[in-house]
């Protein structure tokens, strides 16, 4: 059994991510009696306030977004003993000894956690190590994004790099996080049936949707400079496509999985100028509705500057010039302000090599295995049966085998990604983050794609808010003579 009993260094602890996710993370994992006795966690930020106040304010934020029927207040109460603040300027050298005068290093293992922007992991490491508080065995947990492009992500890396060997440094994709994306790799590699398929003889293409129903809920000035490329292709559906597409790794080591994450990203075909209007859809959403109520567009949102061309949608046909995926590509798309939250990949098998039966249901004739990573975590494999009745004679019928998580195991809550994360940092298993190489093979590919952009000088195409993308985006899997699936 690993010893998990830490002391949590958060940095950025009254920050937007550390309220919304990473307390109640450690709420849920003090509840299902995962915080081991002695762990305790000091919040560490530039706010004038203290211990006191710090605890009153986490109590009131855990109960407003921790569901009523998991939220138990002597529970609560016992986690934030565990709480303790600490005032801090990020910059000051000096002000990192009190720090060091926290810790419990007789006992408790470091591990720290950099919720802040970017910009200060490489004057927090420092002075870190400048106090005294870095070991061998400290981890550091950081968030995207690591950079901008190549270059500006090395150069993070390289500050993180100073400090901390690559075994020591936990980057968060919280995607990887998701059960369902976990269960990618058991259903892949657990499965000889799925696995023995899982190649271009037997599947013709693989479509990822990461939709969101919402806007930019008041993060313009981050989101203006990054995009949706920068925002949510280069790590999010990136990481999808490597857990679908990478070969089986040796064993469930870290390195063995990164590896093989590693492999498929060097061999994504790179996306020239000439391939830019087949391949890529770049999207900027305009007035309309959501959820029945009219929303701005995306130059009209607060703060926004009219001018801008940052795209909010994109859609690309992606190419893995490898053994196993030649001819198959992946389309992938994601954007913001579509008619819903959805997150789902699906695997369209090929037909069998020849067909016998109504010749007008010959479009129903492949296999399907839709993921559907949220809402709704589960997995349909969508195969043909004889449709019931006499009168029907041997008429098709496209039907689930459905496998909904909620309901097959019932009574188990299903964990926020940032519970299994913070769980899987604190037992020292890095196989659910973000090694070095990967962050820049990704940024690689699609620094291409932004470069092209930039050269053509082209405006992202318009979509209205609660349509699914520019009807570009439709036109570029037609032309192949597919389409976006929809469940009807
Ligand atoms: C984040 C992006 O990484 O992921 C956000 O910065 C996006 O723009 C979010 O909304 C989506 O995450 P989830 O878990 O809600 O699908």
């Amino acid at each position: 059994k690993v010893d998990t009993r830490c002391d949590l260094m958060l940095f950025g602890a009254l920050g937007d991510l550390a309220q919304r996710k990473l307390f109640p993370a450690l709420y849920q994992l003090a509840r299902a009696n995962l915080l081991a006795e002695g762990s305790r966690i000091l919040a560490i930020a530039r706010t004038e306030t203290d211990t006191a106040g710090v605890r009153e304010q986490l109590l009131d934020r855990l109960q407003q977004v921790i569901r009523p029927d998991e939220f138990d207040r002597s529970v609560a109460e016992a986690f934030l003993q565990r709480v303790e603040y600490q005032l801090l300027d990020f910059n000051d050298p000096d002000g990192f000894s009190a720090l060091n005068n926290w810790r419990d290093s007789a006992h408790n293992e470091l591990i720290v956690y950099m919720a802040t922007p970017p910009a200060m992991y490489g004057v927090i490491a420092r002075n870190l190590r400048t106090a005294g508080c870095c070991t061998d065995r400290t981890r550091v947990v950081v968030e995207k994004p690591i950079g901008h492009d190549l270059e500006s992500s090395k150069v993070i890396n390289d500050e993180l790099g100073e400090v901390y060997r690559e075994n020591q440094l936990f980057r968060i994709d919280h995607y990887l996080g998701k059960e369902t994306v976990q269960n990618l790799i058991a259903l892949r590699f657990a499965n000889n049936l799925f696995a023995s398929q899982w190649d271009q003889n037997h599947i013709s293409h693989v479509e990822i949707t990461v939709a969101e129903a919402v806007g930019i809920e008041g993060r313009w000035g981050y989101f203006d400079k990054a995009g949706q490329i920068r925002d949510m292709i280069q790590n999010h559906l990136l990481q999808l496509l490597c857990l679908i597409a990478m070969d089986p790794p040796s064993d469930l080591s870290a390195d063995s999985i990164r590896d093989e994450k590693v492999k498929v990203l060097k061999a994504l075909r790179e996306i020239t100028p000439d391939m830019m209007e087949r391949y890529v859809v770049r999207g900027q959403y305009t007035a309309g509705t959501s959820g029945g109520q009219p929303v701005p567009g995306y130059l009209e949102e607060e703060g926004a500057n009219r001018g801008s061309e940052t795209e909010t949608f994109v859609a690309l046909k992606v190419e893995i010039d490898n053994w196993r995926w030649s001819g198959v590509p992946f389309y992938i798309r994601t954007g913001k302000r579509l008619p819903e939250k959805l997150s789902q990949i699906i695997i369209h098998f090929k037909p069998a090599p020849h067909y016998i039966f109504d010749p007008d249901q010959k479009h129903l004739a492949n296999n399907k295995l839709i993921i559907r990573l949220q809402p709704d975590e589960g997995m349909a494999l969508k195969i043909l049966t004889k449709d019931q009745g006499l009168d029907k004679g041997m008429r098709l019928r496209q039907g689930p085998l459905e496998l909904t998580f909620s309901e097959t195991f019932d009574a188990e809550r299903i964990p926020d990604a940032y519970e299994r994360l913070l769980w899987e940092v604190m037992k020292g298993n890095q196989y659910l983050f973000v090694r070095r190489d990967e962050v820049e093979h990704a940024w690689r590919w699609v620094d291409r794609v932004i470069r092209n952009w930039h050269d053509s000088g082209e405006p992202p195409k318009r979509y209205a808010a609660g349509t699914w993308g520019p009807v570009a985006s439709i036109a570029m899997i037609t032309r192949d003579g597919r389409s976006w699936y929809e469940d009807v």
